[in-house]
């Protein structure tokens, strides 16, 4: 006898509240018949668990309803969902146009990776229309830009972006993950992809490495196997974390948006402090834009500038541990980054010059902590 079975029968007609983890790896089943029936798509079932199993499944379709997407999967990181949305969308001798703003392992993978799959990328300032339009008349296939660049927080003016690229005939695919769903739904702007780091403030605290591609096309098929096949599925643990997460998304994202709109004002009074970047606030290259493209919030990151450069961060760093440098974001609590050695560490000299990431430039990522306990950790930072 199957010794799993007594085990399922003992829940009686009772249902566990919180989600069931299914860490297993493989699926049992009764007969060929059952497996062809699966496959076949006749009858849902799992059989292995690179190929799909329950927990992502269950997280792709609340994530799917939350991104306003027909369909979704989940991938074992962020990079994992670009790599495979280009993979799936993007063949050899085929073009991509991309902000120059972008992640900076985003920015390899096309700079540096996709060049040898005969892929090659032409980068361009979005904000700049006319030149993304001309951009675009280089037959691209393929249309990638983040809503809110890392980490300057510039804003993709996602409707008109959306119109260029189909105008074009090419996809276009947003990285939504500064933002979250809960400010921007990018399919809703006429996106065709929407692409999610989970790792980040879906997830929300900092113990999942996620991905997330959705789309409202027939495309879902497609991004399945290429996730299968190159190996970029995802783990049911950090699926079943991330949807407890889920949980708490929208009211995390509404309270740190509210202290990170706060603490930009503080900041800006700051004696030293020479520069605050922040969308809400009214001197940012994009506040009416963000206005027009947000909803409810400007998000919960913001950057600030040291006129000391490396030295003047470090001291930072050493008077305020309440700020762990975690050069990730969208942990509850509020934590800083140095884009210039981190995130943008790869990136040539004059082009952060160009940019504007400075040695001096701080990245926070702010919590959902009490406004008076982030600000008073600042103050002993800045001190
Ligand atoms: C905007 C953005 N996109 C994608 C990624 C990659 O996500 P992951 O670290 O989950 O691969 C990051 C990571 O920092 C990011 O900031």
């Amino acid at each position: 006898m199957d010794e799993r079975q007594p085990f399922l029968a003992a829940l009686g007609p009772s249902t566990p509240l919180t989600p069931p983890l299914y860490p297993s790896a493989v699926y049992a089943l009764p007969d060929l018949d059952a497996l062809d029936r699966i496959l076949d798509a006749k009858e849902a079932g799992f059989i292995y668990a690179r190929d799909a199993h329950p927990n992502a499944k269950r997280l792709a379709m609340r994530l799917a309803e939350v991104e306003g997407a027909r369909w979704a999967i989940m991938t074992s990181s962020g990079m994992a969902a670009i790599s495979a949305l280009v993979l799936a969308s993007v063949g050899q001798g085929q073009c991509i146009v991309a902000s120059h703003r972008l992640y900076g392992r985003t920015t390899q993978l096309f700079q540096q990776e996709l060049p040898r799959l005969g892929v090659q990328t032409t980068f361009v300032d979005i904000s700049d229309l006319d030149k993304v339009k001309e951009a675009l008349q280089t037959s691209a296939h393929l249309l990638f830009v983040e809503t809110m660049s890392n980490p300057l927080l510039r804003i993709a003016d996602l409707p008109a972006l959306a119109q260029l690229a189909h105008e074009a005939g090419c996809f276009f695919a947003v990285d939504n993950t500064f933002a979250t769903p809960v400010l921007v739904r990018p399919l809703e702007w006429g996106a065709d992809f929407v692409v999610e780091s989970v790792t980040k403030l879906i997830g929300g605290h900092s113990d999942v490495t996620l991905g997330l591609v959705g789309g409202n096309n027939d495309m879902q098929a497609e991004l399945s196997q290429v996730s299968s096949i190159w190996g970029f599925s995802s783990s049911p643990f950090d699926c079943w974390l991330a949807e407890r997460g889920l949980d708490t998304l929208p009211l995390r994202v509404k309270t740190a948006c509210a202290n990170a709109a706060a603490l930009a004002d503080w900041l800006s009074h700051h004696p030293a402090v020479t520069r605050v970047i922040y969308p809400g606030r009214p001197d940012h290259p994009d506040h009416e834009l963000a206005g027009r493209v947000l909803h409810g919030g400007f998000g919960n990151m913001l950057c600030f500038d040291l006129a000391g450069g490396r030295a003047a961060v470090n001291r930072f760093l050493h008077q305020a541990p309440g700020i762990p440098f975690s050069p990730s974001l969208g942990h509850t609590t509020t934590t800083c980054s140095h884009p210039a050695t981190t995130s943008h560490r790869y990136v040539a000299p004059d082009e952060k010059e160009r940019q504007g990431i400075t040695d001096g430039l701080v990245r926070l990522s702010v919590g959902i902590e009490d406004l008076s306990q982030i600000q008073g950790e600042l103050a002993k930072g800045l001190a």
